[in-house]
């Protein structure tokens, strides 16, 4: 045994939030554990905001890779963890989700023949078209702990080839995360005063490449919502990603005075949006599946979704970018009834995950 039983490698907004209760559950059971940030994310509001936030320990090692082409943001990451993993020689690795550095992470660490945990593993897209595919097929095959959060993403491994021995059915850390800062934001949140939300709103974010990057398309999303925002009678309020806020000035497009554009919000101000929210409008992996825990109806601003449990409960619709089919999303949404089983496990996700590995302390975690 090393001195470092489990590595964690993170470096963007929602691998920071949905680690949190893994690295919490590592200190309640007194598991030695490090945590590389790569530094995919770096501005303030989706990154060291969540840390302080939350309350997670410094990570011991930054590589500071910042923005880039794809190719060489990972190529930077992968070379990074590869020296630290080297030194630190941990049982295991553990990333979260489909980012690259969740790819760099995974591909250092498989190269090393050291053991790879996947956190959100089995979710597909079927849409090869986006990075995240890429990543998420990779680092599945590559996992030796693949821990989904529903029988669903475990069924699309198997269909891959991927054995039983390496499923572990866990739910997903984001309702272990949503638990725990729920009551916090109920009780510490003073964001609806700040933004002076009295009456009904719907939310917005959008910041996925293939919808921000694309001139016509983020023209036809925005259009489609500021739209809907009129037949509704409601303010939307945009937390707008840096990604889109540079694509939006870089396109001079038009938003409706509908449309209210807020700094990226920190997580007890956001789940207190998401929570007080009419309607949720998004192309999040995670707000889709915060939306469906948190009882609010969603409309997903995208062709095709990885989290087809919110679909099959009649939690989100898919409606793309196209203004007409935004409209009769946002209608169909709010007539929806919001009372539907949460597909994404129980919340104890990142206990059951420590369980799993074998890591010494482990077994002190409480289920
Ligand atoms: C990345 C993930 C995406 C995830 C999202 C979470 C990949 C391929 N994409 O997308 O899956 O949904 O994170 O938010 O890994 N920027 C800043 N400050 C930052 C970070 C980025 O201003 O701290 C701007 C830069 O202009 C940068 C752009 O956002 O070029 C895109 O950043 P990048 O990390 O490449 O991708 P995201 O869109 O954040
Ligand atoms: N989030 C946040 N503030 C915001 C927007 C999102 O805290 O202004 C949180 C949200 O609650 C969720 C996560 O960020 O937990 C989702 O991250 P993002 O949409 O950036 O990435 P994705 O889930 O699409 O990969």
């Amino acid at each position: 045994m090393t001195e470092t039983d489990v590595t964690v490698v993170l470096g963007t907004r929602p691998e920071i939030i949905k680690l949190s209760p893994v690295i919490r559950a590592c200190e309640q059971a007194g598991i030695e554990y490090s945590v590389i940030h790569t530094g995919q994310h770096y501005s303030d509001s989706l990154d060291s905001v969540f840390f302080d936030q939350l309350e997670l320990p410094t990570p011991e090692y930054h590589l500071g890779v910042g923005s880039g082409t794809h190719g060489k943001q990972t190529a930077e990451m992968l070379a990074g963890v590869e020296e630290i993993i080297l030194e630190e020689e941990p049982e295991i690795v553990l990333v979260q989700g489909d980012t690259n550095s969740v790819l760099a992470g995974a591909l250092a660490t498989s190269k090393l023949n050291i053991e790879l945990g996947h956190i959100e593993a089995g979710l597909r897209s079927f849409d090869r078209s986006m990075p995240e595919e890429t990543n998420r097929v990779v680092t599945d095959h590559v996992g030796d702990y693949l821990f989904t959060p529903t029988a669903q993403s475990a069924a699309y491994l198997r269909e891959e080839g991927i054995t039983d021995e390496r499923i572990y059915v866990t739910g997903n850390t984001v309702v272990d995360a949503v638990k725990q800062n729920r009551e916090l934001a109920q009780e510490k949140s003073t964001v609806r005063e700040e933004l002076g939300i009295t009456g009904e709103f719907a939310l917005l974010t959008a910041h996925r490449a293939e919808n921000v990057d694309d001139k016509d398309r983020f023209r036809s999303l925005l259009s489609g919502v500021g739209q809907a925002a009129v037949e509704l009678d409601m303010e939307v309020i945009y937390p707008i990603h840096p990604r889109a806020k540079n694509k939006l000035e870089e396109f001079e497009l038009d938003v409706s005075d509908q449309i209210r554009l807020v700094d990226p919000q920190d997580y007890i101000d956001f789940l207190t949006l998401e929570s007080t929210a009419t309607v949720i409008l998004t192309d999040s992996g995670g707000v889709q599946e915060e939306a469906c825990i948190l009882g609010v109806p969603c409309v997903t601003l995208r062709e095709n979704t990885e989290r087809p449990e919110t679909l099959e409960v009649g939690a989100n619709r898919l409606v793309g970018t196209n203004s007409a089919r935004i409209v009769d999303g946002a209608h169909e949404a709010v007539q929806t009834m919001t009372h539907w089983e949460n597909p994404f496990g129980d919340g104890t996700a990142a206990e059951q995950m420590l369980n799993t590995l074998p890591v010494s302390g482990a077994s002190e975690v409480e289920q």
